[in-house]
């Protein structure tokens, strides 16, 4: 038996603060460096016991939490309201959870969007009532507890973040949850916890990290220990070129455990199974982003879950980022029947006519599809991957029964040099952009500059 590192997905509405929150805690400032700065992908860090007990400090002591967890995984995920999926992910994936939000905002959409996601997946979570600091009149101490930040705080202060929380308390309540500050908890087992934080200043996350792993002491002791031979399943991040290597996958493996020697399999483009033998394993420094990683990844013959791993295997040029990963055994017909059911809500509606639409993994086409389907945009085909000759040829098919239709709209996709050179013949209008909101945006004034 091993025990292996709890998951946890930190959801919640956009600009909340949860990509700053986990930021404060490995060190890095990925949020300030995010395109349009909203999170676009799933992000999955490791964070290591030692860091975690650093951030604890006394705490972890006071609540006699002295068993040992390898550590933390964490899951980053987008709070713009096309990353449905990709929140559901997250959640689902998760054996705990930080539900975060604005004090000063409270609840929003997708706030409430987590907070069910969390329901019906039943996942223990803590509220972390976030940027306290921007509380008119608060005095930040940086890193401080919050217990200790908290003496520095005149008496009004105090009084205006109580009734703030008091609001969270009652719109939990209304969501069939009771609550209560972490210092006034009278039962762990029967209240939501809520630990007021400043992701900026690092103030509280004392407090917040240790009710987490109280949380995981309460409810997760079974849950984590994995068997010798209990094999990995994952999810493709990212399919990437690397220097040396060639075509690596970035994937987060979230139970079991991945063996040097298997063989795996997972989905194409087109909805087919693939099945390839692992040439080489790879781990990411601790506190560092799989896809943010810069510096030499660790050869490794075994991974135990949960945590980021870069796969090195041949045949991988089309496998879709998004695709589940499972290991293959004796019976691939069963593995493959499991591969293509986990993808087979992800289906998209389409239109005889309407613009072509190309994205970068199952989640952000998905996402894209959401935002095109809010503003009425039909669409006629939408695929993963780069911006094909193919793309500007079925564009211009579009232009013949509509003009407005003859466009492609790509997010964080390139355009093929045979595009470019079609591209040349066509009258086709292509919209590119690292932004998702930003697409829609730009296609909609075109179509009404175009009107005028
Ligand atoms: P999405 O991933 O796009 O949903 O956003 P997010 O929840 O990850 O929020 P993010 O970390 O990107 O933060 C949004 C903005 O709020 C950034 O400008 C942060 O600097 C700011 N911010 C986050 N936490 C705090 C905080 O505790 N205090 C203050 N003052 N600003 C914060
Ligand atoms: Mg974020
Ligand atoms: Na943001």
């Amino acid at each position: 038996m091993k025990t292996r590192s709890p998951i946890v997905s930190v959801l919640g509405h956009v600009d909340h603060g949860k990509t700053t929150l986990l930021d404060n805690i490995r060190g890095s400032t990925i949020a300030a460096k995010e395109a349009g700065g909203i999170t676009q992908h799933i992000g999955a860090t490791e964070i290591p016991m030692d860091v975690i007990s650093s951030i604890c400090g006394e705490f972890l002591e006071r609540m006699s939490i002295n068993e040992k967890l390898p550590g933390l995984f964490f899951i980053d995920t987008p709070g713009h309201e096309a990353f449905t999926t990709l929140r559901k992910r997250g959640g689902s994936l998760a054996d705990l959870a930080i539900l975060i939000l604005d004090v000063n905002e409270g609840f929003k959409p997708q706030t409430y969007e987590a907070l069910n996601i969390l329901k019906s997946s039943k996942t223990p979570f803590v509220v972390a009532a976030n940027k306290i600091d921007k509380i008119p009149g608060w005095k930040s101490v940086e890193n401080a507890s919050f217990t200790e930040s908290m003496k520095q705080q005149d008496s009004d202060i105090v009084f205006k973040l109580d009734q703030k929380l008091y609001e969270i308390v009652g719109t939990l309540h209304e969501e069939g949850f009771e609550s209560e500050r972490f210092d006034r908890i009278s039962n762990f087992a029967s209240q939501i916890t809520i630990v007021p934080i400043s992701a900026m200043s690092g103030e509280g996350l004392t407090e917040l990290l240790t009710m987490l792993l109280g949380l995981a002491y309460q409810y997760l002791r079974e849950q984590l220990q994995i068997e010798e031979n209990s094999p990995a399943e994952g999810t493709v991040l990212e399919v990437k070129e690397e220097k040396g290597l060639g075509l690596t996958i970035d994937t987060i493996i979230y139970d079991g455990l991945l063996n040097k020697d298997d063989r795996i399999m997972m989905l194409t483009k087109d909805n087919k199974v693939i099945s390839t033998k692992i040439r080489s394993l790879l781990k990411p420094k601790p506190l560092e982003e799989i896809r943010e990683s810069k510096t030499m990844f660790e050869n490794t013959d075994e991974i135990v879950a949960a945590a980021g791993v870069k796969i090195v295997a041949p045949h991988v040029d089309d496998v879709v980022a998004g695709s589940p990963l499972k290991v293959a055994n004796a019976n691939d017909e069963k593995v493959e029947d499991e591969l293509l059911s986990e993808v087979d809500n992800i289906r998209i509606q389409t239109n005889d006519i309407g613009i072509i639409v190309k994205a970068d993994t199952l989640g952000s086409l998905e996402a894209l599809v959401n935002i095109l389907d809010q503003k009425d945009i039909p669409i006629k085909s939408a695929e993963i991957g780069d911006i094909s000759r193919r793309d500007i040829i079925n564009a211009s098919i579009m232009y013949e029964e509509d003009k407005k239709y003859g466009v492609v709209v790509g997010f964080n996709v390139n355009i093929l040099p045979s595009a470019e050179e079609e591209l040349n013949n066509q009258e086709i209008k292509v919209f590119q952009d690292k932004v998702i909101y930003q697409l829609t945006e730009d296609y909609l004034d075109w179509v009404n500059t175009a009107k005028e």
